[in-house]
């Protein structure tokens, strides 16, 4: 590839949004490192030069790349959720990260509402039925109901209250748990998950990634929602055991669930897609054309405002200070 060497240089971690990419392509030398053969290669020569990378959320940038760029000051993270980044390497090294959140708040909040309501009513399945030629025979089997039961949201953040607020308007009972009670909230809170996952028809997991809250939903909280329960993840696949969600939906367990993240995504077991009892997405919480172009926008914006020297727009609390 030829390079403008008026541009600045931009390690691109991952793919992104292609629209975005393409605004990335006008202003910087864009490197693709996951396209790279030789990535060692492609780093180390970028070391004298490059101060700016942008990455997803998911793909996140490792400490020893962080480490391996001297030069770097700014990680531009497209997704709201950044647990793929050091963040603690970055702080160390001076390099600040923004990421994209507010933006999504909607449509993530859309997506988890769509989710919750075809795997408890079988969306996916009763179109199935039809296609099928199954209802010729008699008609699909009943389902359990979402108006009148209790949600459980793990995570009440900016997106668990846009969801909260939808799920209050199909007339469910909401209550959350995270690590502290909030003041401002009314919702019942629970300071134990076991707890809240016996009391609730759905738990709906909003939390972000990373260590503090790999496999919080593990076969004790899933024993504890029971056949009655149906679990909806559209937060990060690293929050769940998920060969122990494979196991209760194989098992009839738990009622169903509905997974928009996996561990390994793309990749998961492929036990997955004999079952019926689960609504599998492919990670489009925020997958609408609006909102990734107004996340994208967010990445090139925080990128434009730190090579003008003016204040990031979303910087990270981590890197702040
Ligand atoms: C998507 O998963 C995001 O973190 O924005």
């Amino acid at each position: 590839m030829k390079f403008d060497m008026s541009k600045p240089d931009l390690l691109l971690i991952a793919s992104i949004y292609p629209p975005t990419m393409a605004q990335l392509d006008a202003q910087y030398n864009v490197h693709r490192y996951w396209e790279s053969k030789d990535k060692d290669a492609l780093v180390a020569s970028l070391k004298e030069t490059c101060v700016a990378a942008a990455t997803s959320g998911f793909a996140g940038m490792k400490g020893d790349v962080i480490r391996a760029l001297p030069k770097l000051k700014i990680i531009s993270c497209f997704g709201v959720g950044y647990d793929g980044v050091d963040t603690a390497a970055a702080k160390a090294a001076g390099v600040k990260v923004t990421n994209t959140p507010d933006v999504l708040n909607e449509c993530v909040a859309d997506t988890a509402m769509t989710l919750l309501l075809s795997t408890v009513r079988r969306t996916v399945f009763n179109d199935r039925f039809v296609r099928e030629g199954k209802w010729l025979k008699g008609g699909a089997p009943l389902t359990d109901k979402v108006w009148g039961e209790t949600l459980g949201i793990v995570g009440l953040g900016r997106i668990g209250k846009a969801i909260a607020k939808r799920a209050e308007g199909f007339g469910m009972k909401i209550v959350y748990h995270g690590r502290n009670q909030q003041a401002d909230v009314s919702y019942d809170y629970y300071a134990d998950l076991k707890e809240m996952a016996k009391a609730v028809k759905v738990l709906l997991l909003i939390m972000p990634g990373g260590a503090a809250t790999e496999k919080m939903v593990n076969a004790e909280v899933l024993a504890a929602l029971g056949k009655k329960g149906y679990l909806i993840n559209v937060s990060r696949g690293t929050n769940v055991d998920e060969a122990a969600v494979l196991k209760a939906l194989q098992e009839g367990t738990i009622g169903g669930a509905g997974l928009d993240v996996f561990v390994d995504e793309p990749r998961m077991s492929e036990e997955f897609f004999k079952l019926d009892n689960v609504v599998l997405q492919p990670h489009v919480g925020s997958g609408t054309v609006h909102t990734r172009t107004a996340m994208g926008q967010l990445v090139v914006d925080n990128l434009t405002a730190w090579f003008a020297g003016k204040p990031l727009l979303t910087e990270v609390p981590e890197t702040r200070g």
